[in-house]
């Protein structure tokens, strides 16, 4: 009949709980000043005696109310700055947290006696005030703010005294047996923020009722709560002036209603809940907009329906489509903007879809089950931003938009070659991981100028890696934008790629679980200065660790595991500011990661968050949004040789190291214990010898820990957190030198040292240790002496002193470096 009945109204229903929203006007807990200075207005004080006198009190809840400070009273709440009384709390038993329990004797009607002009709140909620609406004493309390007369026996008309209340933002007259439509000067209420009439009978036609809303707070109306009502009529189109409205509930009324003009219904991030069905939106000629995303509401149609419709504008993000592909989208063929990722469709991608998908520009389809494959050619559509991740899309890529600036097809089931020509010039995201792409890399990447994050992680590509610089006079080489580039888990192999010699914006670089031989390049330091993140783990490199290497000052995070690197670690090893200094957050390199993620009017179109496995604590994380926090150097698993250098002491902010399955010898660097952001730490599986340094005990973050198979001998260090550690035993396995708790053999031979001194000398001899060229380093560390307060508590609090005499050497070693500098 082309009526919108009740039901329908179902969908405007925003089941923003209730009690939460009362909560802000309602459960506020009067507060007693307990020595305030503000004693009570003596007229104040009268009103509310006069007030009190004209009630009946028959649990005696109002005793607290004598004395000459009103404003202690219970209930009462007085400005600390101007001494009147701003709040009266006297909610009855029929609410929560509810105390009073006062009813009509002789209450006041009117004003006479009362002066209390600077009431801002007043709550009589759920009390037995049985008498007419109107006259009543709070009418005239024109400076309200907050009126709850709920759960009330009030009777007669709405009284048109609320139009006197000018100041209102929360007024609650609901539950109360007022009857009728709202006085037309309500118009007046510009402050109204929450109107509550629930249950409440106006028994007349909501058209009026929404004419009579003051239309001068549409744009601060947030609630409005007209559930059983008696509204009866048509759902009126000046719902959507009502900017802001956060809450609707229309619910158990009888409206009937044609939104056949409503071009917008937008009614996203609501907590909705609920079923459109076809009828719903059958008579919705004019609709253009239909935002309903973040949602749980099912859309549930007949497989034929034809929409009255044609959106452009479709977003229906986290709600229910599936599992069928809706089939009526097939006639929107003027989509702009298409978002229907996480609704549950499980189906096969019909051809008509990709008619329709030419047309759009923002397209999101992620994080369904959609099978079936990509057009043959993507070229002509219009689409600027798309994300398919997360579905089961298999065959090839096709040639992409023209316009397209960001594509993620993560986890699908793709096959076959990139295409050699991958149109889309204005590429700037390509997120491909998690598929089952092969072939080589095409050189067609190195045109894409823009690109800055490419993503082909978890792909089954082979070969070499582009060489950019043989591309004729077609491409220009001599630099390329990208800031994040992962190639992890493919079969690719040959040098580390020399194209990365045009990347000098690389922040992110991955090439870990690959083929990839040869030495590492010299050529990293000068060519890639912005690189942060460096993984080259599970590669076949050999060589030397080029120092170059080692004086990338903004290198956070290393991975050098599982290579067949031989020779020893460079003593600049100590310069890595990255993992010196804690990121102060605005160095900005988030961005290599954030760039992959869109968001259009709030919404998110396309979303990246890396993928990044790291091995730590033995075992491996899938770390996803947080490896910008990771400090983390791993060099295990190759042929390195010589003493671990003291110098890695200076690299304060590592939260793990890994230099396990090397042939490392000598001692376990004395200020091992410097590093107190570690969390895992494993020498294990060389052939290091000597005692464990006690300043190991310094550790207070670790949480696992390897020292097994090497030539370890003396006591084991104990205090703090190594005694917390899982399997003890094996954390020294291996080392037959080894004796003390927790391993069976006993020191009885070794005199204890006393930890603290021990460790006192260690400091000592550490800065000393520390020549010139870690000045710099030396400083910083200091700094974190200074003012990392969990350094001090859990280090120095028990020798105060060692950090004068810290601070006095440090301080003479400066002033003598300056003097000698100078
Ligand atoms: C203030 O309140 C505390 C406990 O809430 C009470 O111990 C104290 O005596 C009160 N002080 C005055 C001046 O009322
Ligand atoms: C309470 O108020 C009196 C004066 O009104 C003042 O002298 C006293 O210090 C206050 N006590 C507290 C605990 O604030
Ligand atoms: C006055 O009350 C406000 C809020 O109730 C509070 O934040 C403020 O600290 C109080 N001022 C004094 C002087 O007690
Ligand atoms: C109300 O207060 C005003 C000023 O505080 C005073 O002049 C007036 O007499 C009071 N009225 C009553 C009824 O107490
Ligand atoms: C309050 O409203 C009534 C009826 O609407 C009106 O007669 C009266 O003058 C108003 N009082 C004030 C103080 O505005
Ligand atoms: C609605 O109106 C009917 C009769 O007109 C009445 O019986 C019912 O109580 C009303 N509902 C409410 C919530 O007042
Ligand atoms: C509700 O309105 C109808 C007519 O619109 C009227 O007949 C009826 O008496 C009203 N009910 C109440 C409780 O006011
Ligand atoms: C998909 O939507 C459901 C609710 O409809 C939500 O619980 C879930 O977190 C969403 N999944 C994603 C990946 O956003
Ligand atoms: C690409 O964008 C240009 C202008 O930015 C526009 O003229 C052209 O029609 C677009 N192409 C497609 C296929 O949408
Ligand atoms: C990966 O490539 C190899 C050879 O290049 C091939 O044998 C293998 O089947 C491919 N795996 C998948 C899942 O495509
Ligand atoms: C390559 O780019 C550089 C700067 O971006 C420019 O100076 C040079 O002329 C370009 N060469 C060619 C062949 O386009
Ligand atoms: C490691 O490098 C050495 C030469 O440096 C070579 O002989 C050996 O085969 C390499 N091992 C692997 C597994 O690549």
């Amino acid at each position: 009949m082309g009526t919108l009945r009740l039901f329908s109204v179902q969908i405007a229903i925003a089941l923003l709980l209730l009690t939460q929203a009362k909560s802000t006007t309602t459960k506020d807990m009067p507060v007693h000043p307990n020595n305030t200075s503000t004693s009570c207005i003596a007229d104040e004080r009268y009103a509310l005696v006069t007030f009190r006198e004209g009630l009946s009190d028959p649990a005696n809840l109002l005793s607290s109310w004598k004395g000459d400070d009103c404003c202690r009273w219970k209930g009462v709440k007085c400005s600390n700055k101007t001494g009147h009384v701003i709040r009266l709390d006297l909610q009855g038993p029929d609410c929560d947290n509810s105390e009073f329990s006062i009813q009509l004797r002789n209450s006041p009607d009117s004003l006479q006696v009362l002066n209390l002009t600077s009431l801002e709140e007043l709550d009589l909620s759920g009390n037995h005030f049985h008498k007419r609406g109107s006259p009543n004493w709070f009418w005239d309390l024109t400076s309200l703010k907050s009126l709850d007369i709920s759960s009330n026996a009030f009777y007669g008309p709405f009284p048109h005294e609320i139009g006197n209340l000018t100041s209102m933002v929360n007024l609650d007259l609901s539950s109360t047996d007022l009857v009728g439509m709202i006085p037309s000067n309500m118009k007046n209420l510009c402050n109204l923020e929450g109107l509550f009439f629930y249950e409440s009978n106006i028994n007349g036609s909501i058209e009026e009722f929404f004419q009579r809303l003051p239309s001068c707070s549409w744009n601060k109306l947030q609630t409005l709560d007209l559930y059983n009502c008696n509204l009866t009529g048509h759902l009126p189109a000046m719902l959507s002036p009502i900017t802001n409205l956060l809450w609707l509930d229309l619910s158990s009324n009888q409206l009937t209603g044609e939104l056949t003009k409503l071009t917008r219904l937008s009614m996203e991030s609501n907590n909705l809940d609920g079923v459109i069905y076809e009828g719903h939106l059958s008579r919705l000629n004019m609709l253009e907009e239909l935002t309903l995303s973040g949602n749980s509401i099912a859309i549930i149609v007949s497989p034929t329906w034809v929409p009255p419709f044609s959106l452009r504008i479709f977003e229906l993000r986290n709600c229910q489509l599936g599992p069928k592909f809706p089939a009526w989208l097939r006639w929107q063929t003027h989509l702009n903007s298409l978002d229907i990722s996480n609704t549950s469709i499980s189906d096969m991608v019909p051809d008509w879809f990709w008619v329709l998908a030419s047309s759009v520009q923002f397209l999101n389809i992620r994080d369904n089950r959609i099978t079936g494959v990509l057009p043959s050619t993507m070229e002509f559509m219009r689409g600027e931003i798309m994300d398919f991740s997360s579905n089961q899309l298999s065959g090839p890529i096709p040639k992409l938009p023209m316009n397209l600036t960001n594509l993620n097809i993560s986890k699908n089931s793709l096959v076959g070659l990139l295409p050699l020509d991958i149109g889309a010039p204005r590429l700037e995201t390509l997120v491909l991981y998690g598929n089952y792409i092969s072939g080589t890399i095409p050189s067609y990447l190195c045109k894409l100028q823009l690109l800055t994050l490419l993503d082909i992680s978890e792909n089954n590509l082979t070969g070499l890696v582009l060489d950019c610089q043989d591309n004729k006079s077609t491409t220009n080489m001599t630099s390329l934008s990208i800031l994040n580039l992962s190639l992890r888990n493919n079969n690719l192999s040959g040098d580390f790629p020399s194209f990365l010699q045009n990347c000098k914006k690389l922040i992110f670089l991955d090439l870990s679980y690959n083929k990839f031989s040869g030495n590492l390049p010299t050529w990293i330091r000068q060519k890639l200065p912005s690189l942060v993140f460096l993984r080259l783990r599970s590669n076949m490199f050999y060589g030397h660790i080029p120092e170059e290497l080692t004086l990338m000052f903004n290198l956070q995070y290393l991975d050098l595991a599982y290579n067949n690197l031989t020779g020893s670690i460079p003593r600049s090893i100590g310069n890595y500011k990255g993992m010196i200094q804690r990121r102060d957050g605005d160095d900005g390199f988030e961005y290599a990661f954030q760039q992959g993620s869109i968001s259009i009017d709030g919404n998110e179109m396309v979303e990246y968050s890396e993928n990044f496995k790291v091995v730590t604590k033995g075992q491996e994380r899938l770390y996803t949004g947080e490896v910008i926090y990771m400090v983390n150097l791993d060099l295990s698993c190759n042929n390195l040789i010589g003493e671990i250098p003291e110098e890695i002491a200076t690299l304060v902010e590592l939260k793990s190291l890994n230099l396990s399955w090397n042939t490392f010898s000598g001692k376990i660097p004395e200020m091992i214990g410097a590093l107190v952001q570690v969390e895992s730490l494993d020498l294990s599986h060389n052939e290091l010898s000597g005692e464990i340094p006690t300043s190991l005990s310094a550790l207070t973050s670790l949480s696992r820990l390897n020292m097994s198979y090497n030539n370890l001998s003396g006591m084991v260090p104990s205090g703090n957190q190594l005694q917390s550690l899982e399997d003890p035993l094996y954390i020294y396995i291996g080392n037959p030198g080894l004796c003390g708790p927790p391993l069976p053999r006993n020191c009885s031979h070794l005199e204890p040292i006393p930890a603290n001194q021990e460790l006192h000398e260690d400091v000592v001899s550490f800065f000393i240790a520390m020549g010139s060229g870690y000045v710099i380093a030396l400083w910083v560390v200091f700094c974190t002496f200074l003012f990392k307060r969990k350094w001090r508590v859990s280090w120095f609090s028990h020798c105060d002193s060692l950090y004068d005499q810290v601070y006095v050497l440090v301080a003479v070693t400066w002033a003598s470096l300056t003097r000698r500098n100078a």
